[in-house]
């Protein structure tokens, strides 16, 4: 018996586990092709993924998603009307390009075009494309300064290639936490993350200027599906539960404001640890970034 499932089977599979019922909800995992789109064209981070491509590509009208897996952006992206090209390997009807050309016959739509083919291995003619969009892939990449520069290689003079939620690590050792922490991984062992520095080497090489490089917090991109009050509430409910244990524990000493300050600075609970991307195993980035 093979140890490792594929990630069409490990996506099969979740969807029959009740404790992923969340996630299957949240990543447009769901069997219901149309449904994951009409979910993903009306969320926040589509929302100001739009705008990011409406202020920097005002004029644009052809749009190349790479990595597209089960289509959401590829379809969202040409219901709004831009010409899209999708690229995606996998070609599973679950999770890869069969599952995109069942919503391109859905929507009928004729400004969709799909092909099995790796960010890296290009067949697509150099400087075609207004924007290179995309999304939660860039860290699969099996050679990221290869599919960097072919993203760059076929985007226009001064247009946008634009990634969206990266995961980033800080070290090796922060590598290992995201990838034991991941809640597919032990599934299919797919995963992956670079550091800043990486991704953005590659992007220099690849002769794109980062306009913005949109930490975990920046932007609601990066953090959706949970909201800023969501985050900031959960912290104030964990806070508000430590200084009462704090007080339990300490009685009279817990009036001591330097003392409560330590014991939460020791549980990373200080107000400054509010919004700590620290704390989030490979927390996702975006870029923007424009061909010079
Ligand atoms: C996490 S999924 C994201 C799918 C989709 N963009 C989304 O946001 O729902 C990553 C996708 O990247 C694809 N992929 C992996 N390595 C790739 C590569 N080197 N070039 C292009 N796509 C790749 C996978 O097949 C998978 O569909």
């Amino acid at each position: 018996m093979k140890d490792r499932m594929t990630w069409e089977e490990t996506i099969k599979f979740i969807r029959t586990q009740p404790e992923f019922d969340y996630l299957v909800d949240k990543a447009y995992f769901e069997e219901n092709l149309p449904l994951n789109v009409e979910r993903f064209t009306k969320s926040e981070e589509f929302i100001e993924t739009l705008k990011i491509l409406k202020q920097y590509q005002p004029f644009a009208k052809t749009i190349l998603d790479i990595g597209s897996g089960n289509g959401i952006s590829a379809v969202a992206l040409a219901l709004e009307g831009y010409h899209v090209v999708s690229i995606e390997p996998d070609p599973s009807e679950t999770i890869g390009a069969g599952a995109i050309r069942k919503l391109k016959h859905h929507y009928n739509l004729t400004n969709l075009e799909i092909y099995e083919a790796f960010a890296e291995e290009l067949q697509l003619q150099s400087e075609s494309f207004d924007i290179v969009y995309t999304r939660q892939c860039m860290h699969h990449a099996y050679d990221l300064d290869k599919f960097v520069a072919e993203a760059s290689r076929v985007t226009k003079k001064r247009g946008l290639f634009i990634t969206i939620r990266d995961h980033v690590i800080f070290n090796q050792k922060d590598k290992e936490w995201f990838l034991e922490n991941h809640p597919l991984q032990k599934f299919y062992g797919g995963e992956n993350a670079f550091q800043t520095v990486e991704y953005r080497t590659a992007m220099e090489k690849a002769g794109l200027k980062v306009e913005k490089e949109i930490k975990y917090y920046e932007s609601v991109i990066n953090y959706f599906p949970v909201s800023k009050e969501e985050i900031l509430n959960n912290f104030q409910i964990r806070r508000s539960k430590a200084i009462s244990n704090f007080k339990n524990k300490f009685g009279i000493l817990s009036r001591l404001t330097f003392f409560q300050y330590l014991y939460l600075k020791r549980k990373g609970l200080n107000e400054s640890k509010k919004l700590n991307e620290n704390e989030i195993p490979g927390r996702m980035y975006s870029y923007i970034t424009i061909k010079t």
